[in-house]
C-alpha cells in the first residue's frame, strides 16, 4: 500500500511539473478574431511581397527584395504555432529559420538579425490582428483559442 501512494505520488508530481510554464511561455496568449479580408488588404498595403511568396498571390509592381523570395504558409517553415506566427510579424529576429549559408547570407544582416523590415510603429494593433486572421489558414498551424467574452457575462 506504501509503494502504490509513493508510485502515485511520483506520477502527480511529474504531471504538475510539466503543466508548469515559465514567464516566457506563450501559453494564455491570445487575440481577439479577426477579418481576413481586412488581412488580406493589410498583406498588401504593407507590400509583404517585395520579400515572401504566398501561393495565390503576387504584385508585380513591386520591387522585388531577393531572388529567391521567403514563402510563406505551409508546413516547412519555422512557423508552427499561433504565437510564433505573430512573433514573426512582430519580432521577426526572434527565431530565424535554419537554412543553408548561401540563403542565410541573403535574408540576415550582418549581426545575424532578420532583413525582415519591422512594422511595429506603422501596423495598428487591429491591422496586425486581421493579418494574423488572413495568414493562419495559409500555415498548418495548431488552432488558437479565441477570446470569448460571454464567458465572462454575469448571469
Ligand atoms: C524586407 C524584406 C521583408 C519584408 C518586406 C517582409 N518580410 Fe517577412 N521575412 C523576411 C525574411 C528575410 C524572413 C525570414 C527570416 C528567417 O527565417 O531567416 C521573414 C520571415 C517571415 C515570417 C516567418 C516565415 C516562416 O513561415 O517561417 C513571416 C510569417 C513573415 N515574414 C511575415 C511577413 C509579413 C506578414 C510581411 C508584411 C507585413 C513581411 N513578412 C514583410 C523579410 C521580409
Amino acid at each position: 500500500m506504501k509503494t502504490l501512494i509513493w508510485i502515485t505520488s511520483v506520477v502527480l508530481i511529474s504531471v504538475m511539473a510539466a503543466c508548469t510554464y515559465g514567464p516566457d511561455s506563450p501559453q494564455g496568449f491570445s487575440l481577439p478574431e479577426g477579418d481576413t479580408v481586412k488581412g488580406e488588404q493589410v498583406f498588401m498595403q504593407y507590400q509583404c511581397l517585395s520579400c515572401h511568396a504566398l501561393t495565390g498571390y503576387d504584385d508585380p509592381s513591386l520591387l522585388k527584395e531577393f531572388d529567391i523570395p521567403v514563402p510563406l504558409g505551409g508546413t516547412t517553415s519555422v512557423v508552427k504555432t499561433y504565437a510564433q506566427l505573430v512573433t514573426s510579424v512582430i519580432n521577426p529576429s526572434h527565431k530565424l529559420a535554419p537554412r543553408n549559408r548561401y540563403i542565410e547570407e541573403k535574408v540576415s544582416n550582418n549581426d545575424g538579425s532578420s532583413k525582415m523590415r519591422k512594422f511595429n510603429d506603422v501596423m495598428t494593433v487591429q491591422e496586425l490582428i486581421d493579418l494574423v486572421a488572413f495568414l493562419q489558414p495559409k500555415y498548418d498551424v495548431k488552432p488558437i483559442t479565441y477570446t470569448h467574452y460571454g464567458q465572462y457575462r454575469m448571469l
